[in-house]
């Protein structure tokens, strides 16, 4: 079936102050993309894999295999430094194979990618149950600990997105949430909310920490970009940015003060029904 919509490489927008902070002026140009319409029905054909557009993706994988990697690391050390019953061995241990199903998934679309060159892997599926992983992923996780994730009232929605990437995403905006909460003192609790209107799907984040700092909210999704004194990468944001305009869509802080924050990922109907429509690529065999 033809394809009326394209997805493309746009140049990531970013001051000249931030090319000499950042150092790696190219690793922005792998981290945004777009889908826009084609003024013809018919699609191009898929360009050989570059070093860069696999630069990009090894970026996106390496950064999910420090959270996962983390996890691992963080049960095994439970695992062999506490007596404990074996309901709540069990628990972690399946929070360490539920890690390592998913470092071997994202090696396997990894491998795919350099095959057919192909990103993403869209087939229709139930956003509930991606959102759902993206909970335990982030439940698993050392900074989620003492922090309640509730996602109450969820209709049941299905679109055709790629689920693991989608997953990476939502993951990342749920782990900032809790890094977050867990500064907070009293009950710590992030909310993600899934809902829609004719146009969109709208998946939410909220939290009740401290707020973006000011600094840098006007860079948060520039790869590399913290808050001073932060431990992670600075890439999380970019990456949940990219996923979404890789579906056509995008992420965007809402709102931001002490005691409550909000970032919404937002997909067009539109654009997911013109993946849809695109032709399904080889699979791992
Ligand atoms: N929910 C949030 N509340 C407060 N600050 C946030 C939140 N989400 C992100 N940030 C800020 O944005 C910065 C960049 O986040 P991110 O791109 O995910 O980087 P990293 O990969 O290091 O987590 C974080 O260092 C943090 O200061
Ligand atoms: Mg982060």
């Amino acid at each position: 079936m033809a394809i009326p919509f394209v997805i493309e490489k746009i140049p990531f927008e970013h001051s000249a102050e931030q090319h000499q902070t950042i150092g790696a002026p190219k690793l922005a140009h792998q981290f945004s993309l777009r889908i826009t319409e084609l003024p013809s029905a018919t699609a191009r054909p898929a360009a050989p894999v570059s070093l860069a557009a696999l630069g990009g993706v090894a970026q996106l994988i390496a950064h999910d295999f420090r959270h996962h990697l983390c996890t691992v690391g963080a049960n095994a050390e439970f695992l062999v430094s506490r007596t404990m019953d074996s309901a709540n061995r069990e628990e972690l241990l399946d929070e360490i194979r539920a890690a390592i199903e998913c470092m071997t998934e994202q090696l396997d679309s990894l491998l795919l990618f350099t095959r057919t060159g192909c990103n993403l892997q869209p087939r229709r599926q139930s956003l509930n149950l991606i959102l759902e992983r993206a909970i335990r992923m982030a439940r698993a996780h050392p900074d989620a600990h003492h922090v309640e994730i509730s996602s109450n009232d969820m209709p049941f929605l299905e679109a055709s997105v790629d689920g693991l990437r989608l997953c990476s995403a939502i993951f990342n905006l749920l782990l900032n949430a809790c890094q977050a909460a867990k500064t907070t003192p009293g009950m710590k609790t992030v909310d993600i909310v899934l809902n829609q209107n004719r146009q969109y799907i709208f998946i939410r984040v909220l939290d009740r920490g401290p707020g973006v700092p000011h600094a840098i909210r006007n860079t948060l999704f520039q790869p590399f970009v913290k808050a001073e004194g932060g431990s992670g990468t600075g890439l999380g944001l970019t990456i949940a940015r990219c996923i979404a305009r890789e579906h056509g869509g995008e992420v965007c802080l809402e709102e931001s003060r002490p005691g409550k924050t909000v970032f919404v990922l937002k997909l067009s109907k539109r654009a997911l029904k013109a993946l849809s429509d695109m032709p399904n690529s080889a699979s791992i065999a």
